[in-house]
């Protein structure tokens, strides 16, 4: 398939240049920004680009790739920091300028090829410190705004082109028509990426790997990675794939009921082990956060060789590792190496089970996850429904697990999502839950006082969760979910809102 690869020079946003550059059909990648020239041209890429970063190209210590990466004859663009790297390599002057950051009027002198299409003047997204001040031999100004006269630059010859600002932020106008033109009018790459093909890629490559008699094992959670990977291990082998699904006694309320119908109208019959009682007896007298996520990630590994020693032997194991993971990991090159990576994902599951791993989602990025959960037929509550941490209900519940705490934080957390869904607010938000510690406070009850439990909601928007605020919502829902509460839940006086952001504090409060 066609690729563009995209060279991370720290950017925030080096990811978004990908996801631009697939939302347009083309296949990118992000690699580091140290790639040599040799493994990069044996990538066979259409085309190159070099993402922004915080360095200045005149500082001893910037990152700067490999020069002969300018010589092989492949389109370049480079953005921010990749543009002013390129002026600098090919000979021209970079300065300190005028600060330029936020919105600036881009005027287009050159539409004959990366503006194509555009209109002449378009709102565009600056954030830089440095500028071009003399440019390299060949290259021409394509577009300027009032402090900025070369804004953007072009060796139509060469194919090597360079923006001052960022085409892949939504603040940019036609930023993606930008990427577009770059990828598949002057780099000729065809727009072969779309999530159809994909499925029938992965299973290809499942049926590849797995051999005739060989048998794979996936955990599955209902979320939508496991689901995603499950599905198509089973397009691809059948019944040769078998599927557990573990029930912690940390899910949700309805939870287990919910993931197993999807499994079963979805064609698939996960092994069902309801392994709650062994958990939460481990956890009874735990009250530090990391004690109850090792112990809850050692008994899941139990329960998982347990499973493999009564219906094994299987020679793989399935995992949903997504494509943010593995760059994560900086092992993207190397396939060896992402398979190390691989292993340590499998937290706690011994050696000696020596199971190889198939991540037939490490190339997708999340939304790409969703439309391909989609075209396989998982219902769109489920597509849509929010994340949900591994050790469950224990890291939203403050101090010791028990059976009290955990009623209330089902519950309270079921109003939470059924009143934020009424409103039209569940689809906006990143996660919302309650949270339940050991604090109590006093409330009347008919004639008595009560001394019951203290209730906290967390909803926040996030993009992906490396960030989050605090969801603003209306004060009439806010009142709906409190009454609600204080009302249904046995036990429960007082509900207070959660208003931190992260950072400093963090999504989860365990
Ligand atoms: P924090 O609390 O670190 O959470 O801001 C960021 C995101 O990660 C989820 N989370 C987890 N997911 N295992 C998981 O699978 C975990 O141990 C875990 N801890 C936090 C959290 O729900 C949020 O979306």
């Amino acid at each position: 398939m066609d690729k563009i690869v995209v060279l991370d020079f720290g950017s925030q946003y080096a990811h978004l240049i990908c996801r631009r550059i697939r939302e347009q059909g083309v296949y990118a990648e992000l690699l580091p920004y140290n790639i040599d020239a040799d493994t990069l041209a044996g990538m066979n890429p259409k085309g190159i680009v070099f993402s922004g970063g915080p360095a200045s190209v005149y500082e001893s210590n910037a990152p700067i790739c490999d020069r002969r990466i300018l010589t092989l004859g492949v389109p370049i663009l480079g953005i921010c920091y990749g543009h002013q790297m390129l002026v600098h390599m090919l000979g021209g002057v970079v300065k300190k300028a005028r600060r330029e950051y936020g919105s600036a009027e881009l005027m287009i002198d050159d539409d004959s090829d990366l503006f194509m299409n555009i209109k002449p003047r378009i709102r565009c997204w600056m954030s830089h410190g440095d500028a071009a001040e003399a440019l390299p031999e060949g290259f021409r100004v394509l577009a300027h705004t009032e402090s900025s006269f070369a804004a953007a630059i072009g060796d139509r010859a060469r194919r090597i082109y360079g923006l001052q600002f960022h085409p892949e932020v939504a603040h940019t106008e036609h930023g993606s028509d930008i990427l577009r033109n770059f990828a598949v009018e002057i780099c000729n790459a065809r727009q072969e990426w779309s999530m159809s093909n994909f499925i029938d890629d992965a299973v290809r490559d499942i049926r590849g790997k797995v051999r005739d008699g060989e048998r794979v094992l996936a955990a599955v959670s209902g979320g939508i990675d496991s689901t995603v990977t499950a599905l198509l291990v089973h397009r691809a082998i059948g019944d040769r794939l078998t599927c557990i699904f573990v029930n912690h006694g940390l899910l949700r309320e309805g939870e287990e009921g919910e993931v197993l119908d999807m499994f079963n109208a979805l064609g698939i019959k996960p092994m069902y082990i309801d392994a709650s009682r062994r958990f939460l007896e481990r956890l009874k007298d735990v009250d530090d956060p990391e004690e109850k996520r090792l112990i809850i990630g050692e008994e899941f590994a139990r329960v998982f060789e347990d499973a493999v020693r009564e219906h094994g032997p299987f020679q793989w194991l399935a995992q949903g590792t997504l494509y943010p993971d593995v760059i994560e990991s900086g092992v993207s090159i190397s396939r060896e190496a992402a398979t190390i990576k691989s292993h340590h994902n499998v937290a706690g599951l011994p050696k000696w089970l020596n199971l190889k791993v198939l991540e037939p989602l490490r190339q997708l990025y999340k939304d790409e996850v969703r439309q391909v959960a989609r075209l396989l037929g998982v219902p769109e509550h489920m597509v849509n429904r929010h994340p949900f941490p591994g050790p469950g209900l224990a890291v939203r519940i403050i101090g010791r697990v028990t059976e009290e705490k955990l009623r209330i934080c089902r519950r309270a957390s079921k109003i939470v999502e059924e009143e934020l869904a009424r409103a039209g607010w569940y689809d906006r938000v990143w996660q919302a839950f309650a949270i339940v510690g050991d604090d109590r406070a006093v409330g009347v009850l008919g004639d008595g006082r009560v001394h019951g439990h203290v209730v906290s909601i967390r909803v926040v928007e996030s993009m992906d969760a490396m960030t989050a605020d605090w969801a603003r919502l209306p004060h009439e829902l806010l009142a709906r979910i409190s009454n609600r509460i204080t009302n249904e839940v046995d036990g429960v006086t007082w509900v207070t809102y959660v208003i931190s952001s992260k950072p400093p504090a963090t999504i989860e409060p365990q």
